[in-house]
């Protein structure tokens, strides 16, 4: 059994979460629970592989295009989601956000625009302003606890759109879309001839028996598999962000060419980064057992911030997610608006945790980083305590 218990101290490595609190939220001296990567350690496997590489010594030029690589991403698929992923579908990309980029001007080249459902990674609404995309977003709502969609509205903005872009699972709520969503997607897509692109970096935080469906097998099913593409990585599942690297999944292969041909003669990024290669092959072939205890061991979190909360502060309602390792908290009982509740918590209870704002949730919400050791969760949930009191 891996001690997920261990604190280990990350103040000092450059860390977005730790050593720069301050860019965000205006002062340093924060318990941070806010950006998606953890206070874990790599798998211990995947560490020993990547010190001998290290003590190798030479970091040249790495390529990727290789049966050791992209069969790792097969395995991983078959095993995970009994989906079947060709080889032939993968192509390398320095990041998710990158190639996301890169398939939206290739989907919607005349910037029709983007549906997409919200709350939604804010990472999204950077890139589609920045790249001048028209935004078509549907509001996800909660009724008696369940999620819903208005399946009009969004079959409306759908039809308006070049590509929908989708979350599976979605971030930051942790809604785990179900094979009849997913079906309707493609669908609604497929009728008004609209291309999608499903970013997957959350899909192997999925609790209990359940899983993701990769969009790749309903699509398959539904006969648009030419007009998929799912992007992702090892990097949220094995807390290797710092290392680079992520890959593509695109059934057509023509717009996989082209993408490779942008990658590599246009931007000049084909060169792979050596230690994700590794990490990526080590993860996916290896690295499975330490995932499932990994995966309890935040589902343990996420109930203790369940039981913490109906105790002491009954007024943030709060469902375990059934995907991703945020708690999403409902904090509009409070009576406080999100600057007024971000004022509290990082004034007076010295807590850094993202608001539901940038992920355009108007309501008062947090999104509640628990991918950290069991007494971080429980400290920050007391700092939540203090700042209220
Ligand atoms: C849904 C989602 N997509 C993409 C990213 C960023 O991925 P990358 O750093 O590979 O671009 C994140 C990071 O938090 C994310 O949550």
């Amino acid at each position: 059994m891996t001690d997920f218990n261990n604190i280990i101290n990350r103040t000092g490595t450059y860390s977005t979460q730790w050593d720069f609190i301050q860019d965000r939220f205006g002062r340093g001296d924060l318990l941070p629970f806010t950006i998606s990567d953890m206070d874990i350690a790599m798998p211990p496997i995947m560490q020993e592989a990547i010190i001998s590489r290290v003590q190798h010594g030479i970091f040249g030029y790495t390529r990727w295009n290789h049966d050791d690589y992209k069969g790792s991403i097969v395995h991983w698929y078959k095993d995970s989601y009994q989906a079947n992923i060709q080889e032939s579908w993968i192509s390398y990309t320095p990041n998710v956000i990158y190639a996301l980029t890169r398939f939206l001007d290739l989907l919607d080249p005349n910037h029709k625009g983007v549906s997409l459902i919200t709350p939604c990674y804010d990472g999204f609404m950077k890139i589609l302003k920045a790249n001048k995309f028209p935004l078509f977003p549907i509001a996800q709502s909660i009724i008696e606890k369940e999620y819903r969609v208005d399946w009009n509205k969004l079959e409306d903005a759908i039809s308006q759109s070049g590509a929908f872009l989708l979350c599976n699972p979605n971030n930051p709520n942790g809604y785990l879309w179900t094979r009849e969503d997913l079906e309707k997607i493609v669908k609604t897509c497929k009728k008004h001839g609209v291309a999608i692109i499903s970013d997957d970096i959350h899909m192997d935080y999925v609790y209990g028996t359940k899983s993701i469906i990769p969009i790749t097998t309903v699509a398959e099913e539904l006969d648009y598999l030419d007009k998929v593409v799912i992007i992702s990585s090892a990097s949220k599942t094995f807390n290797i962000s710092g290392l680079g690297g992520a890959y593509v999944l695109c059934p057509n292969q023509k717009i996989n060419d082209t993408f490779q041909f942008i990658l590599k003669e246009k931007d000049s990024l084909s060169s792979a980064m050596a230690l994700n290669v590794l990490a990526t092959i080590v993860g996916y072939t290896e690295c499975k057992p330490w995932l499932e205890e990994l995966k309890a061991y935040f589902y343990n979190n996420l109930s203790f911030v369940d039981s913490y909360l109906k105790t002491n502060l009954p007024e943030i309602k709060f469902t375990i997610p059934e995907s991703t390792y945020f708690a999403w908290l409902d904090c509009s009982g409070l009576g406080l608006s999100s600057e007024q509740f971000q004022d509290k918590l990082v004034n007076k209870g010295k807590v850094a945790i993202m608001g539901g704002t940038p992920y355009q949730e108007p309501k008062t919400f947090l999104r509640y980083n628990v991918a950290c050791p069991l007494s971080k969760v429980k400290e920050g949930l007391e700092r939540i305590y203090l700042s209220l009191k």
